[in-house]
């Protein structure tokens, strides 16, 4: 299939853009996104579908993490392109009989998104037909409090994501946004930031004759610490 032919299944919000808005049935009753979450991160990620063993074990673990994410005052909210019965029946078996790396009788307390139609699946961009025309692939979308799309990762019907990674994507995006800096390859609280580059000739020779409070590794790169208690009391709120 020629998908550039195809808008509806193209069209793909990008960083930066207003989330797209919809309203939805979902496992938790009815919502409307992003407008219903003003004032926390939200985490919209899809699923190929129910009854999947994938998808099981990335439910239970998203399940599992829930509260942490939570604490970080980020909200998830689940889709598939399957029914609110399905969605419903596959939840009860998650809890009543799935027992997988010591985690059972797992509940999912977030909402999951009946999308039979795949409208929302298609506003997102959530259906990539060279991959499947009838199941949504597995995207993940960061919404912060003002309905800004963050960060979105993909990836294929095969591949489980890493929660941990969409954890640590989200504590290192909202303390970028806390602290004005950005954060180096596999930034974990307490590691050094970066803070942003020299604007001037001025503040980039002050860089480098360590007039700062920085390690500068050359003018353009440089590095601040901030305390792993500040960025965890400020996140926190703790
Ligand atoms: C799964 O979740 O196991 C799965 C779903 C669709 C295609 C392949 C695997």
């Amino acid at each position: 299939m020629d998908t550039t032919q195809n808008q509806e299944f193209v069209a793909m919000p990008r960083i930066g853009d207003k989330a797209p808005e919809f309203k939805a049935v979902t496992t938790q009753g009815e919502i409307n996104f992003p407008s219903g979450y003003k004032g926390s991160w939200a985490i919209l990620f899809s699923h190929p579908a129910d009854f999947t063993p994938v998808c099981t074990s990335e439910f239970m673990t998203f399940a599992s993490l829930e509260s942490k994410f939570t604490e970080a005052n980020c909200k998830l909210v689940g889709l598939s392109v399957d029914g609110l019965y399905s969605h419903i029946a596959w939840l009860r078996t998650i809890k009543e009989k799935i027992e997988y790396k010591g985690m059972k009788n797992v509940e999912v307390n977030f909402p999951l998104i009946e999308d039979i139609t795949m409208e929302v699946a298609k506003k997102y961009g959530m259906m990539m037909p060279g991959e499947s025309n009838t199941k949504a692939v597995r995207a993940v979308f960061f919404v912060d409090p003002n309905g800004i799309i963050r960060a979105i990762i993909y990836y294929p019907l095969s591949l489980g994501r890493n929660f941990d990674e969409l954890y640590r994507a989200l504590i290192a995006m909202q303390t970028a946004d806390a602290f004005s800096i950005a954060t180096p390859a596999d930034w974990r609280p307490g590691d050094d930031v970066i803070v942003p580059p020299a604007g001037s000739c001025g503040s980039a020779k002050d860089r480098m004759e360590g007039k700062d409070d920085m390690k500068c590794y050359d003018w353009f790169f440089c590095t601040k610490k901030i305390d792993k208690d500040l960025v965890l009391k400020t996140i926190f709120k703790k």
